[in-house]
């Protein structure tokens, strides 16, 4: 346990980050998942408590521990992140890292599936897992946190789907980054993020995953400093 001095930046502030993968079980020994390390949500998570912040960090399944000093909730599916992110609320700020399922098996048998003796393989029936960072920013002002900000991988025309995606979410923020092969952002230590907010687009120079938590976490506290 860390005290926290209350002459830092975000002191007092209550600041929720989701990290790491979700999985979807198709049954007791298989699932479906997402791409991610973990390592960018959880260097904002570390950099938000360096500067004071008391950090509630939701997170799937990730390479990285989580950081110290944070208040840690480890979730496996979709649904229970939304569960532990509504169940960790009211915050000031909501950062959305985590690369969540967007779908999962319609029924995750309670018996592993076998395979038939046919040759045919299953196929399998999708459901839609609800959209968390798009919950959060559509709550009611009274609950809503001041500052919701999401992540978005992206492949290709980075700008153009960023944007839109901003406005779809409802969210202030939104850092984008492209993950097309040869960036060596997924799995990686660096990331080049464009940030996205109500007046445009900025593209920031490629950085450690480190240096982005720390420029986030500036950034937040000018917001949140700004608003008093
Ligand atoms: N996210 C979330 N809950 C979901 C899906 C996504 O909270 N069920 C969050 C992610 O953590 C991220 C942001 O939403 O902050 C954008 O995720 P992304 O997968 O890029 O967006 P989608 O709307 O799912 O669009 P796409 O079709 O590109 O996957
Ligand atoms: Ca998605």
């Amino acid at each position: 346990f860390q005290a926290t001095d209350d002459t830092l930046p975000l002191a007092g502030k209550r600041i929720l980050v989701t990290s790491g993968a979700t999985r979807e079980p198709l049954d007791p020994v298989r699932y479906l998942t997402n791409a991610s390390s973990g390592k960018q949500g959880t260097a904002i998570a570390a950099a938000l408590r360096a500067a004071g912040a008391d950090v509630e960090f939701i997170t799937g399944v990730a390479e990285v521990p989580p950081p110290n000093g944070v208040n840690v909730t480890n979730i496996t599916t979709a649904q229970d992140m939304y569960d532990a992110v509504h169940e960790a609320l009211p915050c000031d700020v909501a950062i959305f890292c985590a690369a969540v399922s967007d779908w999962r098996p319609r029924q995750a048998g309670t018996e592993k599936i076998k395979k038939k003796g046919d040759g045919e393989a299953p196929s399998l029936e999708m459901v839609l897992n609800p959209d968390i960072l798009k919950s959060v920013a559509a709550l009611d002002p009274s609950e809503r946190p001041e500052l919701v900000i999401g992540f978005a991988a992206e492949t290709e025309n980075v700008i153009e789907h960023a944007k839109a995606k901003r406005e779809r979410k409802g969210c202030d923020w939104l850092l984008a980054n492209d993950v097309s092969a040869g960036t060596g952002t997924f799995g990686g230590d660096s990331n080049s993020i464009i940030f996205f907010d109500d007046q445009g687009h900025e593209v920031w120079p490629r950085m450690s995953k480190q240096e982005v938590g720390m420029a986030l976490t500036d950034r937040i506290a000018s917001a949140l400093n700004s608003q008093k």
